[in-house]
């Protein structure tokens, strides 16, 4: 992102990768919604939030529509506009499970989350975007999305995350006269609740590193698949 203060949506912002976007964002002196759903998990976020004016916590869970709805509202009234979506939250359950142990209520339900909240966010959002400035979006995918590095992890986590990755790729071509970029960004293997204690990078690594890449994508860019030095992933 460029120098001047960009307003910026982050879902999942309580915890993990997107708490450190967060304050790398406020560290940038960009406005930030940050997106959480439990107070309870979120104390860090909402005494932050204290500290800062150009934090805003928002409780939303991005799978509803009704939230969505509610988040929009706010952000249209404050700002008027957004520069940047940040489509973070995510989960990765039943990690070792095999295809045929698997109830099919197990795959919706990761579906809706990583796949779900991406697509509604950006659905609720778009209308803001068009009026924002060089506006673009980052869908969080995974290393694990890559068909052809696959070596069978995370059954029902890898498949909602390809099906995100074709999202991303479906938007940046439905984008472009938009002029709203769009790309999928793997973070690496990074130490978090999800990532667990034994990941390399920390999170703030890998969050200054996409900060970085993102800043320097062109909408020529739109829809590509990468890591967080910007490198393209096989699909
Ligand atoms: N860590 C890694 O090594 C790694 C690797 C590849 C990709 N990723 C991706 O990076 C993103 C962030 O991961 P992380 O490691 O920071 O995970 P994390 O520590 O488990 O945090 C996940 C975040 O998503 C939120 N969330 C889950 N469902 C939600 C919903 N329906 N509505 C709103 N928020 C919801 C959680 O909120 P609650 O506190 O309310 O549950 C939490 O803030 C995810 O998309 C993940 O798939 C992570």
């Amino acid at each position: 992102m460029q120098n001047n203060s960009k307003i910026v949506f982050v879902s999942g912002a309580n915890r993990g990768i997107g708490f450190e976007f967060v304050r790398q964002l406020i560290g940038k002196s960009h406005k930030v919604i940050a997106g959480y759903r439990d107070e309870n998990r979120s104390q860090d976020l909402l005494e932050f939030g204290k500290k800062s004016e150009n934090l805003f916590p928002f409780k939303v869970d991005v799978t509803s529509e009704k939230e969505l709805s509610e988040l929009k509202s706010f952000i249209s009234s404050e700002f008027g506009k957004l520069d940047f979506l940040i489509n973070n939250a995510g989960i990765n359950e039943n990690r070792s499970a095999k295809t045929v142990e698997m109830d099919l209520q197990d795959l919706t339900h990761i579906f809706n989350v990583n796949l779900g909240s991406a697509f509604l966010a950006t659905k609720f959002l778009h209308s803001l975007l068009l009026k924002g400035e060089n506006p673009k979006i980052i869908n969080l995918s995974s290393h694990l999305a890559s068909i052809s590095l696959s070596n069978g992890y995370s059954v029902p986590y890898s498949i909602s995350k390809v099906a995100l990755n074709m999202l991303t790729k479906n938007q940046a071509t439905e984008f472009q006269e938009d002029k709203i970029s769009v790309c999928a960004i793997s973070p690496g293997w990074v130490r978090t609740a999800m990532g667990g204690n034994s990941a390399p990078l920390s999170a703030e690594e890998s969050v200054s590193k996409i900060l970085e890449t993102v800043e320097n994508l062109s909408l020529s860019e739109s829809g590509q698949f990468l890591d967080i030095d910007g490198n393209k992933i096989p699909y």
